[in-house]
This record gives C-alpha cells, sequence and structure tokens, in this order.
C-alpha cells in the first residue's frame, strides 16, 4: 500500500493533517524527530484514528535514517511540514534556522529523486507576501521582504523548489500558502503546543484566559485599521488540514509542475474581535492591555481565496466562534499541553 510521508507529523499542522489524511482514507507515515513537538502526540493521533500510526523519530537533516524510511516504505507523496517555526526565535538564531530548514527540505528531495518520488507539497506561509500593503494577498501577489529569517527560509525553499520543478519536469510541487492557523481538533486531544513563550496572538489569548497569563499584550492599537489592531486571517488548523487532502487530490490529476495555493478564509479579524470572540468561547473578560507596536507586524494581513477554490475546490468552513471555542477545548483539557497525562 502507497502512503503519504508527513514530515514533521507531529506537529501542530502535522498532526491535524495525519487526522484529515486518515479520515480521507491515506495510509501515511510520520516523521518527527520532537524537537518541538512530543511523542505523546503520536498518542493522541492512535486514539483519535483508532490505528497504530507508523512513526520515526528522526531529524530530515539525517540523510542515512531518512533513507531507511523510504526503504521501508512505498512512499507515494510527501507533504513537508518538518522546520523550526518560531518568528521571534528566527530572530536570535538565523544561523540554527538556515541550516534546519533548507538543509532538512533538501535532504527530503534528494531521497525523492533517489526514490524516483515526484509528488511534494510543502508547507509554506503567507510570510512570503513581506510587508506589502496590497490586500488580499493572492497567488500573484509579488513576493515580498520577509521581516525576518524564519520568512525567509519559506522564501528560499519556494524558490529552490521552483527551480527543482523546472529542471525536472516530472516532479509536481504544490507550495501551500498559509496565512495564520490557529483552533484544535474538536476531540480536545490535539493541539498548538508552543515551547517557550508563544509568539502567537492565539496560544497568549488562551493561557490570558486561563490565568497561565496575567493578561494578553496587545502590541498596538494605533495602527489604521476600524479599531487600531491588527487584521490578520485566522484559519481553523482542521479547515488548513483539509486543504492538503484538496492539494493531495489534486496533485494526483498533474504531470509535472509547480503550483501555488494560499490556504486562508479570505475574511480578517482583528486582535480585538479575536478577544471578543474568545471573551465568548471561554464564558468571560480576556484581560489583555494594549502594548506599543511589535516590530515587523503589519497592520492588514488576509488571503485572496479565488485560486484555491476554483482549482482545488478548498473553501474553509470553520469560523471565528469555532476556532476560539475549539481553542479553549485544548488549553481546558491540556493546560500544560501534551506534557498532561493522557486523556
Ligand atoms: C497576530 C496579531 C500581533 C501576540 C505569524 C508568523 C507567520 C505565521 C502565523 C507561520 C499581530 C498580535 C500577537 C500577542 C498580540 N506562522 N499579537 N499579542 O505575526 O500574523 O504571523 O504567525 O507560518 O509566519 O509571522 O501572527 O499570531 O504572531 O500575531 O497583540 O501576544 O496579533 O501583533 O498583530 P502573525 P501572530
Amino acid at each position: 500500500m502507497s502512503r503519504i510521508l508527513v514530515t514533521g507529523g507531529a506537529g501542530f499542522i502535522g498532526s491535524h493533517t495525519c487526522v484529515a489524511l486518515d479520515e480521507a482514507g491515506y495510509e501515511y507515515v510520520v516523521v518527527d524527530d520532537y524537537s518541538n513537538s512530543k511523542p505523546e502526540v503520536i498518542n493522541r493521533l492512535n486514539k483519535i484514528t483508532n490505528k497504530d500510526i507508523i512513526s520515526y523519530d528522526i531529524n530530515c537533516c539525517d540523510k542515512d535514517k531518512l533513507r531507511k524510511v523510504f526503504e521501508e516504505n512505498d512512499i507515494d507523496a510527501v507533504i513537508h511540514f518538518a522546520g523550526f517555526k518560531a518568528v521571534g526565535e528566527s530572530v536570535s538564531i538565523p544561523v540554527d534556522y538556515y541550516r534546519n530548514n533548507l538543509d532538512s527540505l533538501l535532504t527530503v528531495v534528494e531521497l525523492m529523486r533517489e526514490f524516483k518520488i515526484n509528488k511534494l507539497i510543502f508547507s509554506s506561509s503567507a510570510t512570503v507576501y513581506g510587508n506589502s500593503k496590497d490586500v488580499p494577498f493572492t497567488e500573484e501577489s509579488p513576493l515580498g521582504t520577509c521581516t525576518n529569517p524564519y520568512g525567509w527560509t519559506k522564501w528560499m525553499i519556494e524558490q529552490i523548489l521552483t527551480d527543482l520543478a523546472k529542471a525536472y519536469p516530472e516532479m509536481n510541487v504544490v507550495l501551500l500558502r498559509y496565512f495564520n492557523p490557529v483552533g484544535a481538533h474538536k476531540s480536545g486531544l490535539i493541539g498548538e503546543d508552543p515551547q517557550g513563550i508563544p509568539n502567537n496572538l492565539f496560544p497568549n489569548v488562551a493561557r490570558a484566559a486561563d490565568g497561565r497569563m496575567k493578561e494578553l499584550k496587545v502590541f498596538g492599537a494605533d495602527y489604521d485599521t476600524p479599531d487600531g489592531t491588527c487584521i490578520r486571517d485566522y484559519i481553523h488548523v482542521c479547515d488548513l488540514a483539509e486543504g492538503h487532502v484538496k492539494a493531495l487530490d489534486y496533485l494526483a490529476t498533474k504531470n509535472g509542475g509547480r503550483f501555488v495555493f494560499n490556504l486562508g478564509t479570505g475574511h480578517g479579524y482583528s486582535v480585538f474581535e479575536v478577544i471578543k470572540a474568545f471573551s465568548k468561547a471561554c464564558g468571560h473578560e480576556v484581560p489583555n492591555v494594549v502594548m506599543p507596536r511589535r516590530p515587523g507586524d503589519i497592520p492588514v494581513c488576509y488571503a485572496g481565496t479565488e485560486k484555491s477554490l476554483r482549482e482545488l475546490g478548498f473553501v474553509a468552513n470553520r469560523g471565528i466562534d469555532e476556532m476560539c471555542e475549539d481553542t479553549w477545548r485544548w488549553q481546558t483539557n491540556n493546560p500544560n499541553g501534551y506534557d498532561d497525562a493522557i486523556l
């Protein structure tokens, strides 16, 4: 039986994609070095899917070890999530980010070539649009100037894969540009478990809501937006995961090429609107305080979704209330993330 190789499959988006693959009837195998996730995630996936997931504790930069996965499994396609992803951390340790994110991708594609596997989906990001102001960002929008090494690794990997698809016409490459993935699986068994102090809004709102954080710091309320706070296109991680299944189905109809799709809702919410929705979901006001702007933030970012609808048949169905309710369920069931005992 051919399998999908999911690198970084124990991560936030990777684990939710495994559930979506399972529900769509795909067989898959997970590779993860647990540098930014926990082996407990595999136990949770086993519980959700009622199967024993095949998983390997391997760093994708380790070519000899990773080759074993290709030797032991009939891989039909690769979904590559593995990589460091903390924006703030990437500024302080850029060499680690370039080494890890570029090296792991290059190792994966070298082994794909060696084993004549020609379908690859890459976990890219709307961050490649940089700090442009012409929203909504469509796939035809020019790539911008990234504001951090993490963003540049996504930008560089898109370039590497574009050149790869040109050089090898049999390769089928899909670049999925995520907007702001949030939420959690309905079971409350898997969710976002950032290591250390989170960068992102949703984990911080959740921690302010359950008291782990005294109050949410709102980074700026003086932007040129209706309520002064930044606007983002938050997309439920389960919608995002289902977008990967749509991309796999799409690749099955292609004979070579490089394809780019936004995965977003096409709708933006401000920080204050998220706080309001989250307060409704958790049943009490989320304490918050306005602070100075965070360097590198752009006022407005949301997706053009026409191409993903037209070519992938992708639509994000879950709204902001469901994103908040599902995040809150994950947070209350797992106040310490995966360090909590299995439910
Ligand atoms: C959203 C808004 C903050 C935290 C990042 C990455 C991007 C992608 C998604 C992977 C901003 C404000 C945040 C807080 C706040 N990741 N905020 N208080 O910056 O849009 O995108 O995550 O692909 O690559 O750059 O998301 O959640 O960090 O911030 O006020 O404690 O919330 O200023 O306006 P961002 P975010």
